[in-house]
């Protein structure tokens, strides 16, 4: 091929594209949930999906792709066509601490992935099953200590946020208890129902429902603040372990190379709908902090990704080493 023939394909590309772009989306989307239905990985999900079907004007839909801490699913979102067709809702395990559990990863989570915004951050809590012999942080560290090797810890795999909370606060307290992987905390919070798992790190909205009607535990939020949601139950900090701390955020990701005209359409999209006051009572009920304006949109997300995995990565490679 001449370079005349060449340098006219990539502008006929190119037109393709931007025309793609201008129509997009033409048909439904789907948005990868890496783990379980239920959980707060897929409830957010569900109210991004939401946001996006309303102000884009086609379906979006969730599939809930499980497996390896939600590196299944997301190493899947990775190899999607970069059409716009295929997305994902992606956390702070996911899309950016992962590669501390994976050394083969099969993808990179800061280069893999166009940002399109933060949808949610939740900070994490300790939820100990209904007759735990403890009502609050003491009482836990004094018993977990004794009884470690008879503890099941539920988690939603290697590398997921669940699994990281309570890393961090196995290892503030100096327990290896036994650590038991389910594909989402939805199934978790069934197994610590029944007696299966004594105790699991989730985000708040995990297992709010469950605490309130009385079913369930809250011993501490993971977090500087009490969460409005759940009052009485005081911070890890209140009680001396400020080295539980764990506020995963949660966002959309699109595969790398996806146009940026559809990469700004989503993050416009997502944006209105964060800053409507039906979806922000949703996600603050859920017991959600919420994404104020100025830190919504791709680059946002691209720095709070960048500066999570290098505040994090040590922190929990030390723990990990305990
Ligand atoms: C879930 O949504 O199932 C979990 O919260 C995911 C996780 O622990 O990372």
């Amino acid at each position: 091929m001449t370079r005349q023939w060449a340098a006219a394909v990539v502008l006929m590309v190119a037109a393709i594209n931007a025309a793609r772009a201008e129509d997009y989306p033409a048909r439904t989307v789907t948005m990868i949930v890496p783990f379980a239905a239920g959980g707060p990985a897929d409830v957010t999900a569900r109210i991004v999906a939401d946001i996006f079907t309303r102000h884009l004007g086609q379906k979006f839909v969730v599939e809930n792709a499980v497996g390896a801490g939600g590196t299944v699913g997301t190493l899947r979102a990775a190899r999607a066509a970069p059409d716009g067709y295929t997305i994902l809702s992606g956390h702070m395990g996911t899309n950016a601490l992962a590669s501390a559990f994976y050394p083969n990863l099969g993808y990179d989570p800061q280069k893999d992935f166009e940002p399109i915004g933060l949808s949610a951050e939740f900070p994490e809590m300790l939820v100990v099953r209904k007759d735990f012999p403890a009502s609050n942080l003491t009482e836990f560290i004094a018993y977990a200590k004794a009884n470690a090797s008879k503890l099941n810890v539920g988690h939603a795999g290697l590398g997921s946020v669940s699994y990281i909370g309570c890393l961090l606060l196995n290892s503030a307290i100096g327990i290896k208890p036994t650590m038991v992987p389910f594909t989402g905390t939805a199934p978790v919070m069934n197994a610590m129902l029944t007696g299966e798992i004594d105790y699991e790190c989730d985000p708040v909205l995990g297992t709010l429902g469950q605490v309130r009607a009385g079913n369930l535990k809250a011993l501490a939020i993971a977090a500087k603040k009490r969460s409005p949601m759940l009052p009485d139950v005081p911070t890890s900090y209140e009680q001396g372990l400020p080295e539980f701390d764990c506020a995963p955020f949660y966002g959309v990701f699109a595969p790398l190379g996806t146009p940026q005209p559809i990469v700004e359409k989503l993050a416009e999209a997502l944006n209105k709908g964060l800053g409507e006051e039906g979806v922000q009572k949703r996600l603050a009920d859920l017991g959600a902090d919420l994404i104020e304006p100025d830190r919504r949109g791709p680059k946002v997300l691209a720095d709070v990704v960048r500066s999570e995995t290098a505040r994090l990565m040590p922190i929990l490679k030390a723990a990990a080493e305990k």
